[in-house]
């Protein structure tokens, strides 16, 4: 692998099966002899595990540009002491949710204006963007169906009709989105989610001449 490493973000709604596969996905890259770097959203530092803290216990009522801006204010500490450094190093990223997840959530789900949110996404990520997204689609009432039993946060007590714009906001995304971003059927088992998820994932380092080896 050259210098800079290859980002993946795995995105998709409330129980769709993201942490699982995150797992799955760093197991078999780590079995490869890659050095992977796992991070999630909001969170993966100090700072930003405090601000998840607010934004899931938060008040109810949350002003929505108050919550975009906390969720960008996460990030961007993750970006600049998780993300960065380990691309700079050569290694692979995984991070459980990333810019996707905003415009997904704050702009179908809350409404508020893409384009802007598209801007604050790269000011708060100097422009770094993921070499592969993977997008877990599923039926939010199966996604529930899943974590049920779970004590919820505030944003997955959101209505279900929230819930749904957010699933149709990634679905379009993944078609407006071009190569980066990859459709996955998260009604299928996990195993099979995993199996298309990695070869996707290697047919992406091939194309941007990441892949080690003839074969991972
Ligand atoms: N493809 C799948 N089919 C059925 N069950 C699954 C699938 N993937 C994950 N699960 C199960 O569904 C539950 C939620 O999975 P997981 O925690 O990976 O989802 P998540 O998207 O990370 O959820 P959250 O939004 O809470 O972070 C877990 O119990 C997991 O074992
Ligand atoms: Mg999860």
């Amino acid at each position: 692998m050259g210098r800079w490493g290859f980002f993946i973000s795995i995105e998709g709604p409330e129980g769709s099966g993201k942490s699982t596969l995150t797992s799955g996905i760093i197991k078999y890259l780590e079995s490869k002899g890659y050095q992977v770097v796992y991070t999630r959203e909001p969170g993966g530092t100090p700072t930003g595990e405090m601000i998840r803290e607010v934004l899931l216990r938060g008040s109810e009522d949350m002003n929505p540009m108050t919550e975009a801006f906390l969720f960008l204010a996460a990030r961007r500490e993750n970006v600049v002491r998780n993300i960065l450094p380990a691309l700079r190093s050569g290694k692979v990223v995984v991070c459980d949710r990333y810019t996707d997840s905003t415009i997904a959530y704050q702009g179908y789900g809350r409404g508020l204006p893409i384009k802007i949110l598209r801007r604050l996404n790269k000011l708060a990520t100097l422009g770094v963007k993921p070499d592969l997204t993977l997008v877990i689609d599923v039926n939010p009432e199966k996604g529930f169906e899943r974590i049920n039993g779970k004590d919820l946060d505030r944003i997955e007590r959101e209505a279900m009709e929230f819930h749904t714009r957010v699933r149709e906001g990634y679905v379009k995304l993944a078609k407006i989105s071009g190569r980066r971003v990859k459709l996955l059927d998260g009604s299928k088992p996990p195993k099979e989610i995993q199996k298309e998820a990695i070869s996707l994932i290697i047919d992406r380092m091939k194309e941007k001449g990441k892949l080690r080896g003839e074969e991972i």
